[in-house]
């Protein structure tokens, strides 16, 4: 166990290690974060940050001197930091997790092989594997990047009529990548598994997701679905973090799809944006959990105290000039969250915010509403 007034360091420094980084703070841990660019939103709410490439080892090994357990929240930390960081504090989830999830084509495979559901998928390298993929998956499918994708970038929908896989595949940016059938679900919901190293496991309560151009808009919690289907989706997460053996915070993504059935979309072992709702509608916070479960804390209660959207405010809300937040927080129980970005770019998460109602349609209701003042 890493008890309170120990140093959690985190690799990465955007809006997830901010928000870890406060929770930490609340427990009496110190923090430190690891992030190539200076000045970022988790650094200003740490003890220190060091502003370093993850391949200058020598800043590598002043951050593990300077703790005593490392996490990390950027999906793409190169696994040549983790060996080298390995060697000299522990590292929770261990590196193995990362290097399966940050990499769709390792992340697919592994579902496929453990026998948990997901697309049909292929591997596409060629324009010609792209044809002949798209002969058995079917036409109406997305092609992803296998590294580096996040928020629908590197991805690109193929639709039933469209049939020109040289034409795909030329201008697509990237050497290798998955073909996924597109899915026609119902809805997507995602579920945050937290393990410990103690064995202890507990989910939180099933979040009912929004996407609009690819990017999460609104999770609503608890989602609106059968209690039997919110209770396969996180076994289902149960299972997948115990597959993997994360010690640490697993977001599962999935498709509920029309027969009922779930489909797994994608895995972050990391806090998880679908999450942000449980800063302000949980006992405990994700990002509270997070924490105990890489320190071998007991794991939180994760109670939904009242039934909560969140809506993410990206940098399009600054197109105007500085959005209206004097209305969100006019309405006492909206709760705003701002990461401290000096920059807003398009489709850039600049905050979020949280708002309730007596039932999930409800505050899904006031959410747009509030989300049109802005
Ligand atoms: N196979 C698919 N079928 C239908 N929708 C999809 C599929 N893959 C992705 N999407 C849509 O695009 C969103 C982003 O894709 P995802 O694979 O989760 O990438 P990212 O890393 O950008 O979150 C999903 O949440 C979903 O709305
Ligand atoms: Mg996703």
């Amino acid at each position: 166990m890493i008890p309170p007034g120990k140093t959690i360091g985190i690799l990465g420094g955007g809006q997830l290690g901010r928000m870890t980084g406060q929770a930490a703070r609340a427990l009496g841990y110190h923090f430190v974060v690891f992030e190539p660019q200076e000045n970022c939103p988790a650094g200003q709410v740490a003890d220190f940050e060091i502003n370093a490439s993850y391949e200058d080892e020598a800043a590598l090994k002043r951050f593990a001197d300077s703790v005593d357990i490392i996490s990390y929240e950027f999906e793409n930390v190169p696994a040549s930091a983790l060996r080298f960081l390995e060697d000299h504090k522990p590292i929770h989830p261990k590196p193995e997790c990362l290097y399966i999830c940050q990499n769709r084509e390792r992340e697919k495979n592994f579902l496929k092989e453990n026998g948990f559901p997901c697309a049909p998928f292929a591997i596409i390298e060629s324009a010609n594997q792209l044809a002949s993929a798209l002969e058995h998956i079917g036409r109406a499918s997305v092609l992803k990047t296998a590294d580096f994708g996040y928020d629908g970038k590197g991805q690109v929908r193929i639709r039933e009529d469209q049939a020109q896989p040289e034409y795909i595949w030329s201008s697509f940016d990237g050497e290798r990548a998955v073909l996924e059938k597109w899915m026609d679900f119902e809805m997507e919901i995602s579920v945050i598994v937290a393990a410990n190293s103690n064995g202890e496991t507990s989910c939180f309560p099933v979040a009912e997701n929004i996407h609009t151009n690819h990017i999460l808009d609104y999770s609503i919690a608890p989602a609106r679905i059968e209690p039997h289907i919110a209770e396969a989706a996180q076994d289902l997460a149960k299972e997948i973090a115990s597959k993997l053996g994360i010690v640490g915070l697993l977001g599962v993504e999935l498709f509920l799809l029309r027969d009922g059935t779930l489909a797994v979309n994608e895995l972050a072992p990391r806090p998880h944006n679908s999450g942000h709702y449980t800063i302000d509608a949980c006992i405990t916070s994700q990002f509270e959990q997070f924490v105990r479960a890489i320190c071998g804390l007991p794991l939180g209660l994760v109670d939904l105290v009242k039934p909560v959207t969140m809506v993410n405010i990206l940098g399009d809300a600054w197109s105007e000039g500085e959005p209206e937040f004097s209305k969100l927080l006019q309405t006492p129980d909206a709760k705003l969250h701002l990461y401290g970005k000096s920059q807003a770019r398009p489709g850039r998460k600049m905050g979020h915010f949280c708002i309730f109602g007596p039932d999930a349609n409800e505050a899904f209701q006031r959410a747009q509403e509030l989300k049109a003042k802005l």
